[in-house]
């Protein structure tokens, strides 16, 4: 049999998905499984977005250019200047999703062997794209106990190496929810031009900051105009997951040529994806107040519910619609699949998703999961608690143990 290739093989499965059969068994079995693993949202996509795809008189669909329709990309450009973020239409690419995009990115910034610095816990897709630009992931630890703010500086540069091409931060995070702040962004920025490093940002959850916190992008700070690469996406801006459209936006030319390389490769960004894109520019500003109002409540409902289960712990996150929480288990892993295979409480069972996959440091995490508040308030106070009584029921339960 013909052989699969290298990278085929050390590229990593979705730690995320690994619990799937254990949940498809269950639903089987007739258990209502609440989805906290996940972060597929439950909130509607703007219907004047969607209107596009059912008034479309179009003959063909044609491919178009590769970096996005150009009356698109001009839109765009006039859309973050009004959030303060200034480009030229030239400066942006349109992708298949923020996925696409960072691949590209990555593709044209390493080379195998080559290192990029990563705070973990960490989105765990950032060790695919990686595995496929043949780069190798350098985790730096942010605590739990700081709510997950950037490491010390100190830490970084202990890692850096003759290797190292980048640092890549998530703002707000997933998987914690943190939102960096004006002054940590100024520490990477010092710290990129001290040892002429690219800046990925990756701003997917800009939209969703709480608590009257603003976002602060690393595309605001002058001064790196040839290392900061943004990666942003129409995915949770506007619930728009499945029409694929993301972007990157870099003001460094000889980047902007070499992802136009990849970009022309596979010829055009999707094409129905992006008229919807292009009309949720319009989207009112009152769609995101009530989108973020939601999502506060549902972050209450999560946060502080958890916080009353005996033994457990979470921060409260400032942004995105995730969190990290410390459960009194050994073996997050074994504990979630438990809950999915045995536990049943009123025949409800909740899936988490376990925070080892989001950490490249091996032990770390076994103790916490990832939770995604995408569902209401009704279902969260429901799945939360099950996990109280999934917890009672546990046998490692190591809570005054
Ligand atoms: C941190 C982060 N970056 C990037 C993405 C990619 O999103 P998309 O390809 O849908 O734009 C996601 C999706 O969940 C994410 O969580």
């Amino acid at each position: 049999m013909p052989n699969i290739s290298r990278t085929g093989k050390i590229m990593p499965a979705s730690p995320i998905r690994k619990l799937v059969p254990f949940s498809e068994k269950a639903k089987q079995e007739g258990v209502k499984v609440y989805h906290l693993n996940i972060g597929q949202p439950d909130i509607h996509t703007p219907e004047h977005a969607l209107a596009v795809l059912k008034e479309y008189k179009g003959k063909v669909v044609e491919y178009c250019h590769s970096a996005g329709f150009e009356s698109y990309r001009r839109a765009l450009a006039k859309q973050y200047a009004g959030m303060g973020i200034n480009f030229n239409y030239k400066q942006i690419m349109v992708t298949f999703g923020g996925s696409e995009g960072l691949i590209y990115v990555l593709m044209s910034t390493m080379d195998p062997g080559d290192e990029i610095i990563i705070p973990e816990p960490y989105y765990t897709n950032y060790n695919s794209y990686a595995t496929m630009a043949g780069a190798k992931v350098v985790p730096i630890q942010s605590s739990f106990e700081d709510g997950f703010a950037l490491p010390p500086i100190s830490e970084f540069e202990k890692k850096i190496t003759s290797k190292t091409r980048a640092i890549l931060i998530s703002n707000p995070n997933n998987p914690t929810g943190y939102l960096y702040s004006k002054e940590e962004l100024l520490q990477i920025k010092d710290l990129a031009l001290k040892y002429d490093l690219y800046i990925i940002a990756d701003e997917v959850y800009r939209d969703f900051c709480y608590d009257g916190s603003t976002h602060y992008s690393m595309m605001q700070i002058e001064g790196l105009e040839q290392n900061t690469i943004l990666i942003d996406s129409t995915s949770k801006r506007y619930s728009e997951c499945g029409i694929r459209v993301g972007f990157v936006i870099t003001k460094n030319q000889e980047v902007l040529d070499t992802l136009m390389k990849f970009a022309q490769a596979r010829l055009s960004p999707p094409y129905f994806g992006q008229l919807v894109g292009m009309a949720s520019i319009d989207t009112p500003e009152s769609y995101f107040q009530e989108v973020r109002e939601e999502y506060v409540k549902r972050r209450n409902c999560l946060i502080n519910g958890l916080n009353k289960i005996p033994g457990v712990s979470s921060p409260m996150p400032k942004g995105a619609f995730y969190t990290i929480a410390r459960l009194p288990i050994d073996d997050s892993e074994i504990f979630c699949r438990w809950m999915l295979e045995t536990f049943r409480y009123e025949n409800q069972t909740v899936m988490m998703a376990p925070a080892a996959g989001f950490y490249a440091t091996p032990g770390l995490g076994k103790n916490e999961v990832r939770l995604a508040y995408v569902i209401n308030t009704d279902d969260l106070k429901k799945a939360l608690k099950c996990l109280e009584e999934g917890l009672k029921a546990y046998p490692g339960n190591t809570y005054n143990k």
